[in-house]
């Protein structure tokens, strides 16, 4: 099974673009219940089911348009060369919706969260392209199917079709037209993330390698999907019955067990920094004082504090140079 057998099924035969241009904007996410490891890779089939919650304004806006003689690719009004890893990994996705071999992209994608946020924008950027392709050709596609294109580009851009709370059904057909997100039917004003951005140097290792090295060498790894259940499960109570406590000591958790597996590849790959450790004792420390921090990490150095809004003058006294974010305050168009 192919990308191009996927995108057969929801497309059928590639037609022609029925406007000028397709624009799109799509929030970045961040998973409280990640996404650690794939049954498939070239289809970015998960192992585990994940949970998100979406960034609200902070994301990609991605334009579309046909071009004359081979593809453009610009990044933050930048143009870039087309053999860089950027424009390398989009056109493998671009090549998946031409409706001729000597049709050519002009795209054009900001993200507009400062780059100094370490924020990963493969999700917000492949959901914003897959967005902005339903435009330009006229598609029409539903959400799910939207978020079957976006993860075909990025695992994590399934969930950044939609705002709010997000969950990412791994599913287990082998074409995976099961596995797609879906948002969670509760908003949680109150709750917001601060961004903590310890280092923006470029990983040793992304996380495509990185999954795909814990899946084949972690022995600790295969425990990971009974934990994530259990996690996913606890989240989706804590999200219902608005228990903060709850919500934040399952993503810590989550988080931590995620990097013990990665901790344990061969060879590891740790993905902490001493300032990053640093602040985890700095955030358990004033939990044990009664504020009620916890936070989350990814596949990098950057530590993301899970907060209520209440908290917010000790955040910034405490960690002056975090980024504020308020997931929840978008209006949907
Ligand atoms: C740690 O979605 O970037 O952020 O599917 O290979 O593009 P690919 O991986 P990606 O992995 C994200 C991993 C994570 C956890 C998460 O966002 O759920």
């Amino acid at each position: 099974m192919t990308k191009y057998n996927v995108i057969e099924k929801i497309l059928g035969d590639r037609s022609y673009p029925r406007q000028n241009s397709g624009q799109a904007f799509a929030p970045s996410n961040i998973a409280l219940c990640k996404y650690w490891g794939k049954r498939n890779a070239e289809l970015n089939l998960p192992i585990n089911s994940s949970l998100s919650i979406s960034l609200a304004h902070l994301g990609t806006h991605t334009t579309i348009r046909m071009a004359e003689g081979m593809d453009s690719i610009s990044l933050n009004g930048m143009p870039l060369t087309l053999n860089s890893r950027f424009s390398h990994r989009l056109i493998e996705y671009l090549n998946l919706f031409r409706p001729e071999r000597d049709f050519y992209f002009d795209v054009k994608t900001d993200n507009n969260f400062p780059t100094a946020a370490g924020l990963a924008s493969s999700a917000s950027g492949y959901a914003a392209a897959a967005r902005a392709l339903n435009n330009f050709f006229g598609w029409e596609l539903e959400d799910n199917l939207l978020s079957i294109l976006a993860r075909l580009g990025s695992g994590s851009a399934s969930r950044s079709i939609y705002h709010g709370f997000v969950e990412w059904e791994a599913g287990f057909h082998v074409d995976g037209m099961d596995s797609y997100a879906h948002v969670l039917p509760h908003r949680w004003p109150d709750l917001n993330l601060a961004v903590l951005t310890l280092s923006i140097g470029s990983k040793p290792v992304g996380s495509t390698e990185g999954m795909k090295r814990t899946v084949e060498t972690s022995v600790l790894y295969k425990s990971w999907p009974e934990k994530a259940q259990r996690d996913l499960d606890q989240l989706r109570l804590a999200i219902e019955q608005k228990d903060f406590e709850l919500l934040g000591e399952t993503s810590e958790s989550n988080a931590l067990a995620m990097h013990a597996t990665m901790i344990d590849t061969r060879p590891s790959v740790l993905y902490w920094l001493p300032e990053t450790v640093a602040a985890f004792h700095q955030i358990w420390k004033m939990r044990s004082e009664g504020v009620k921090l916890y936070f989350t990490i990814d596949a990098g150095p950057n530590v993301k504090i899970l907060f209520l809004r209440n908290d917010l003058d000790i955040v910034r006294a405490v960690f002056p140079q975090c980024e504020i974010i308020t997931p929840f305050d978008f209006s949907v168009s």
